[in-house]
């Protein structure tokens, strides 16, 4: 199986985000990754509702909205209704996980949920048949253009377990200094989709780019 691609429109020039949906719409990317940042659960802030809706009415590729936002669950309906196909929460954020894993079920959504890197996969182990995809933050949340931390290979490969021991049906997504120098051993351990943002965005074609790391 490929890789599936979500390239991070954060990395995306926000002057100029209809070309930039245009050319993702247009390339090998099967989803568009849409991070939200709210300056209190990361220390920073991207932007919100009016652009995610903006963006979803130029995609035609789903989107994955990332919630790296505190009390996710006040927020889920907005974000369904802003055109989110995956709302992933972070597991550090929610303190009733079932709950708003149904709750975004509910919403007729896939239900994603992030750990950052000091959070272990076992703390999944009881929520993971509700979880359509988990995904492994391989930097600490906040900033594009940082470095991969290598320690997600052995996250992902002790999750890939899990997934497997558990007979669930969950993705693994992982975020966070994607490239093509890590790619082909995070689908190794077990990775299914990887989040690529300056990396994509960065590189003299996009498209090409998207295309190289879908055949990792
Ligand atoms: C980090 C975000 C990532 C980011 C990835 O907080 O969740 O999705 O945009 O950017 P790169 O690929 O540049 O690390
Ligand atoms: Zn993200």
């Amino acid at each position: 199986m490929s890789l599936e691609i979500a390239p991070s429109i954060l990395a995306a020039d926000f002057a100029n985000i209809q070309s930039a949906v245009e050319m993702l719409n247009d390339s090998e990317a099967d989803y568009i990754h849409v991070d939200i940042m709210d300056g209190v659960f990361v220390p920073n802030i991207s932007f919100g509702l009016p652009v995610t809706e903006a963006i979803h009415r130029h995609a035609k590729k789903p989107l994955d909205v990332h919630l790296m936002i505190v009390e996710p669950d006040r927020y889920l309906e907005a974000f369904r209704n802003a055109g989110a196909a995956n709302i992933s929460v972070h597991y550090e954020a929610c303190d009733h996980l079932h709950r708003t894993l149904q709750a975004i079920h509910d919403l007729g959504a896939k239900a994603g949920v992030a750990i950052n890197p000091h959070t272990s996969v076992e703390l999944l182990t009881d929520t993971l048949d509700l979880i359509d995809l988990v995904c492994v933050m391989s930097v600490n949340p906040g900033f594009g253009g940082q470095k991969f931390i290598e320690n997600t290979y052995s996250k992902v490969s002790k999750l890939k377990e899990l997934i497997i021991q558990k007979g669930s049906n969950t993705q693994i997504e992982i975020d966070g200094g994607v490239s093509l120098n890590n790619a082909q051993k995070l689908k190794d351990a077990g990775a299914d989709i990887l989040v690529a943002g300056s990396f994509v965005f960065n590189s003299k074609s996009p498209k090409e780019t998207i295309a190289m790391l879908k055949r990792a």
